[in-house]
């Protein structure tokens, strides 16, 4: 069973400065709960039980987050607020729990994941970039069915979606040996290379932030050579993996909004919003009234 999810949170957000300036990214709110709800939420909704989060010291409020606060729930309770007092009284359900880990000198995506070493012990274990939010819709989630393969079959699953071609050097970028898969699919990968030319790509197959690996990564983790940009990359330590065994591309089927970016993190909120039973109304409204 995989029960262990990595989310790596100690970056600073330089990409939403000033408001990532004394405010964890990941606490910026999306609609009505922070960023990292969502992904949490997404874990949860996937059968992950032990939530690791990797961390800097700037950034306790997450921690604080998925804490209780007594103060809080004493006052929500005595004044019968009590739909609030489930909701922040009760983040993670019985079961689950969040763990955190320092990442220590900021080294790169490769070098956050194998802080985590000592508590994913050995163990496979999933990767989620907290920046990317996906979407399911109607549809089965992506990450559900990435990990239901992984334990059918034991490979790692890496979800990919295509990019536009001038996009491709923001992104760690799969190359396959057939066509790209259909959606909510799977196919072997031949290689992955982080954050390509253009000119260079193999495809325009991105990866998107959701990983299943086996417990194998954090060794390769640990004799990952810095590569793109000076940083010990996860894409890099995947590639290496790609050399000892099959590792598998899944399409995804879902919607992702990449709240890392000023303008995915309004559109987040915007198609939260817009699906929010108490909010929908108002937002369309708004909407109408802001469109021209
Ligand atoms: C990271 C990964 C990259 C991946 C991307 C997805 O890059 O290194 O492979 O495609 O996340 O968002 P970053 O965005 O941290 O530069």
């Amino acid at each position: 069973m995989v029960s262990k999810v990595v989310i790596p949170v100690a970056g600073f957000g330089t990409r939403m400065l000033p408001a990532s300036k004394s405010i964890p990214k990941e606490m910026l709110p999306v609609v009505d709960r922070p960023a990292i709800q969502y992904v949490v939420d997404e874990a949860i909704r996937a059968g992950l039980t032990e939530i690791i989060l990797v961390t800097h010291a700037a950034k306790g409020a997450i921690e604080n987050y998925f804490d209780g606060h007594p103060e809080l729930e004493a006052q929500l309770k005595a004044k019968g607020k009590t739909t609030l007092l489930e909701q922040v009284s009760r983040p993670l359900p019985d079961g689950v729990q969040v763990i955190s880990v320092r990442q220590g000198p900021p080294l790169g995506l490769g070098h956050a994941v194998h802080a985590a070493r000592q508590v994913v012990g050995g163990e496979p274990f999933v990767v989620i970039l907290p920046d990317v939010l996906v979407d399911a819709g109607d549809g089965a989630e992506d990450l559900s069915t990435m990990i239901e393969r992984f334990q059918a079959s034991g490979r790692a699953q890496i979800m990919v979606e295509p990019v536009p071609e001038e996009r491709v050097e923001q992104y760690g970028i799969a190359a396959l040996d057939g066509a790209a898969p259909a959606a909510g699919e799977s196919a072997p990968m031949r290689a992955v290379v982080e954050k390509p030319k253009p000119a260079d790509a193999p495809s325009n197959l991105s990866v998107v932030g959701r990983y299943v690996l086996p417990g194998a990564v954090m060794d390769l983790l640990a004799e990952t050579a810095p590569g793109a940009g000076g940083e010990i990359q996860l894409t890099d330590a995947i590639a290496a993996l790609i050399e000892r065994e099959t590792v598998e591309a899944y399409a995804m089927r879902g919607q992702t909004f990449d709240c890392g970016s000023k303008a995915g993190y309004l559109e987040a909120i915007l198609h939260y919003a817009l699906k929010h039973p108490e909010l929908a109304d108002a937002t369309r409204a708004l909407l109408r009234r802001y469109q021209d």
